[in-house]
């Protein structure tokens, strides 16, 4: 089996500090990569001996690639999607994965057109507690989902960078920074219910506040900046046969403590996620039972998306990529994400409607938690 080839596109704090010790785990290392910011090259060239670049598009003319990493500011991600993969290469994209539905289905498109993977960044799933939870939920322990919802939320997190806090490079803030993981947990976790209207709202508080709300990831604040994008986003998702989805994210607000939660209800269990724990509610013989695992162990979620994805190519195997978050699933979530924006815009609920065939595809990518 020849060795894989492995380019990064965007060389910041993500494709550092967690995809880079992620494949070197694996035994992989980098061997393209690319920033528009050369100092960036230069560091990470010496850091692992890749070959730099200043234009992504210079190096996929050149060079000959399998797998590439879109880690540059949300507003590239499709275009340069849709160009590595017309390029033969296979694309794992840093969520969202485009901040637009055409642009989002162009990459499922092109990913058909030449038979090459996309997956999304939605590393969370890896995480021990949501995986076993999505594995009690498809295997029908819950009975009929009919509620689930999401909170990620912080008291002084905006990410003081360019890439998130500048509209013209992210388009949008807490909603598609950190709603895109949520909902795309609460989907991954209820087995993609057909998503049918959307009543969005988002607020921008600490936008001038940038120095007092800002977190040090990718980088401490700097003194004057402004973050352009919503700092607060909620949600109301209906779906297609009664279902309903609650979505709270913040990247700033005057909470008690920092809180990632997630809630899946159905007729016959629960399950309640946190920062900690795992639990399963459920009922016998009229009585409550709560069940915990006794341990939860500690996941590199980024290294289990890579493992999954590299196995995927080198099998060319695209069952072997259950339960990475694939280019299907990633439109569903932008197409919820951008009729958050558009419902907080115009003040209404907005109906959407995503094709059933995309959605049949999402469910059956996730067939490996039934096993
Ligand atoms: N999965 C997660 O939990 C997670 C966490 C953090 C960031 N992200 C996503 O990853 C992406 C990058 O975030 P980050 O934290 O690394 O940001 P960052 O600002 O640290 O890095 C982005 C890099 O992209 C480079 N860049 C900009 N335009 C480019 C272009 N046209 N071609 C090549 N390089 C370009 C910038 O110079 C910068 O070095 C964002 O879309 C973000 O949403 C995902």
């Amino acid at each position: 089996m020849p060795r894989i080839s492995i380019a990064f596109i965007g060389l910041g704090g993500i494709a550092s500090q967690a995809h880079l010790p992620a494949i070197k785990e694996l035994g992989f290392n980098v061997d393209f990569c690319v920033d528009v910011d050369e100092q960036r090259v230069r560091s990470f060239t010496e850091k692992t001996g890749c070959k730099g670049y200043s234009d992504y598009k210079e190096m996929l003319e050149n060079e000959n690639l399998d797998a590439v990493l879109i880690a540059t500011p949300n507003i590239f991600h499709a275009t340069i999607a849709v160009e590595a993969l017309k390029n033969g290469a296979h694309v794992y994209i840093e969520k969202p994965m485009a901040t637009n539905i055409e642009e989002a289905l162009k990459i499922v498109d092109a990913a058909y057109r030449v038979s090459k993977f996309a997956v999304v960044g939605h590393n969370g799933r890896f995480d021990y507690k949501a995986h076993t939870a999505a594995k009690l939920i498809h295997r029908g322990n819950l009975g009929r989902v009919y509620h689930a919802r999401g909170f990620i939320l912080r008291q002084r997190g905006i990410p003081p960078a360019p890439t998130f806090i500048k509209k013209s490079l992210a388009k949008g803030g807490a909603v598609y920074d950190i709603a895109s993981h949520a909902i795309d947990m609460l989907l991954y976790l209820s087995g993609y219910p057909k998503p049918v209207s959307v009543k969005g709202f988002t607020y921008r508080a600490f936008g001038d506040r940038v120095e007092e709300f800002g977190m040090s990831y990718p980088q401490p604040p700097q003194p004057g900046m402004v973050c352009e994008v919503e700092d607060f986003g909620s949600a109301y998702i209906s779906f297609d046969g009664g279902a309903g989805m609650y979505v709270e994210v913040s990247w700033a607000s005057y909470v008690k403590e920092n809180k990632v939660e997630y809630i899946v209800l159905g007729e016959r269990g629960g399950i309640q996620i946190d920062g900690t724990s795992l639990s399963y509610v459920t009922s016998l013989e009229r009585e409550f039972f709560v069940a915990s695992p006794p341990s939860i162990p500690q996941v590199n979620s980024y290294r289990e998306a890579w493992r999954r994805f590299l196995n995927a190519i080198e099998n060319n195997d695209e069952a072997l990529l259950c339960p990475i978050a694939t280019a299907e699933q990633g439109v569903i979530d932008v197409t919820i994400l951008a009729s958050i924006y558009e419902s907080s815009l115009i003040g209404k609920e907005v109906k959407i409607d995503v094709p059933n065939k995309l959605v049949e595809r999402a469910r059956e990518q996730l067939k490996c938690l039934k096993l």
